[in-house]
C-alpha cells in the first residue's frame, strides 16, 4: 500500500480533529506515514563523499603550504577553527557556521570542511549533511519530475539539518530559480539558527547571489581566507617519492 491510499491521512500522515470550543489538534496517523517519511530523509540525508569520510583534523597538514605568505594564512584560519569549535556550544547557540574560501583551487578548502563535519559528527553527535552546491541543484531538479519526492520537502529539509556543508558554493549559474531556492535554505537556517559550513571559490564580496543572501551568511559565518597555492602538486609528489621509495625497500 502506498501512503497515499491510506483512508485516514490519505498519505499525509497526520489526523486532525476539532474538540468542543472548535480547537484544532492533530496527531500521528497510525498508519505511520510520519515514521517512513523520518526514516527516509535520514537514510538519503548525511552522505558524506567516501573519499572524506575517514579525514580527520589532526591529519589536516601545514607543511604542505610553501609560500610564507599561505603558511600565516593556514595558521591564521586553523587558530579560528580551533576557538570555533573550543566554543562549539556557544557557536551552536548563535548559529554561527564558517564560510572557508580562497580563488586557487586545491588550497584544502574542502578538506578542512570534510574533517570538521566529521569531528561534529563523531564526537558531538550532530546531524550533519555534507552536498555540493551542485549537487544541491541537481537534488532540486529531480525532485520536479518525480512525483514521489516534493520540492518543497527537500527544502525545508535543508532548511533544518543541525549542520549543513555546502561545497564549492557559487560555482553553480547564480539563475533566478537557483537563488530563490538557495535563499530558501539560508533564510531558513538563518532564522532558526543552524549552523552552515560553506566552501567557494569566490569571497564573500564577489559571490553573485543579491544581497538578502551574502547578507544573511555574512552576518552568521566567520570568514576564513584560505591560502592562494595549490597543495595538490606537492601531495602528488610527494607520493610519487614515496612509491619509489617503497620499491627500492623491497
Ligand atoms: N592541509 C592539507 N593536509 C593534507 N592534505 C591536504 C591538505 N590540503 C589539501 N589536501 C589534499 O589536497 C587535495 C586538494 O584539497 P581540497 O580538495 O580540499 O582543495 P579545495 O581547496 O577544496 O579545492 P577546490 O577549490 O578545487 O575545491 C585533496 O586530496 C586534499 O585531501
Ligand atoms: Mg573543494
Ligand atoms: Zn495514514
Amino acid at each position: 500500500m502506498k501512503d497515499s491510499d491510506c483512508p485516514v491521512c490519505h498519505g499525509s500522515g497526520w489526523v486532525f480533529w476539532r474538540d468542543d470550543e472548535g480547537r484544532e489538534y492533530g496527531k500521528r496517523c497510525e498508519c505511520g506515514a510520519v515514521e517512513r517519511q523520518i526514516m527516509e530523509n535520514k537514510l538519503e540525508f548525511a552522505n558524506i563523499p567516501a573519499a572524506f569520510k575517514t579525514l580527520e583534523l589532526k591529519t589536516f597538514r601545514l607543511d604542505v603550504y610553501r609560500q610564507d605568505e599561505s603558511r600565516k594564512l593556514i595558521k591564521d584560519a586553523c587558530a579560528a577553527i580551533k576557538y570555533y569549535l573550543d566554543n562549539l556550544e556557544d557557536m551552536r547557540k548563535n548559529g554561527m557556521g564558517l564560510y572557508l574560501y580562497s580563488g586557487t583551487k586545491g588550497s584544502g578548502k574542502t578538506r578542512m570542511a570534510a574533517s570538521i563535519a566529521n569531528e561534529l559528527i563523531k564526537t558531538k553527535r550532530f546531524q550533519v549533511k555534507f552536498a555540493g552546491s551542485m549537487q544541491i541543484v541537481n537534488e532540486i531538479k529531480a525532485t520536479w519530475d518525480d512525483r514521489d519526492r516534493s520540492e518543497s520537502k527537500l527544502l525545508t529539509a535543508l532548511a533544518s539539518v543541525q549542520v549543513l556543508v555546502i561545497d564549492d558554493f557559487g560555482t553553480e549559474l547564480p539563475k533566478d530559480w537557483i537563488g530563490e531556492r538557495f535563499y530558501s535554505i539560508i533564510n531558513g537556517r538563518y532564522q532558526d539558527k543552524m549552523i552552515t559550513i560553506f566552501t567557494s571559490n569566490m569571497s564573500l564580496a564577489d559571490q553573485r547571489y543579491d544581497d538578502r543572501i551574502t547578507n544573511r551568511i555574512k552576518e552568521r559565518t566567520f570568514q576564513l581566507h584560505f591560502p592562494e597555492e595549490s597543495v595538490r602538486d606537492l601531495i602528488a609528489e610527494q607520493n610519487r617519492r614515496a612509491l619509489i621509495e617503497g620499491m627500492k625497500g623491497r
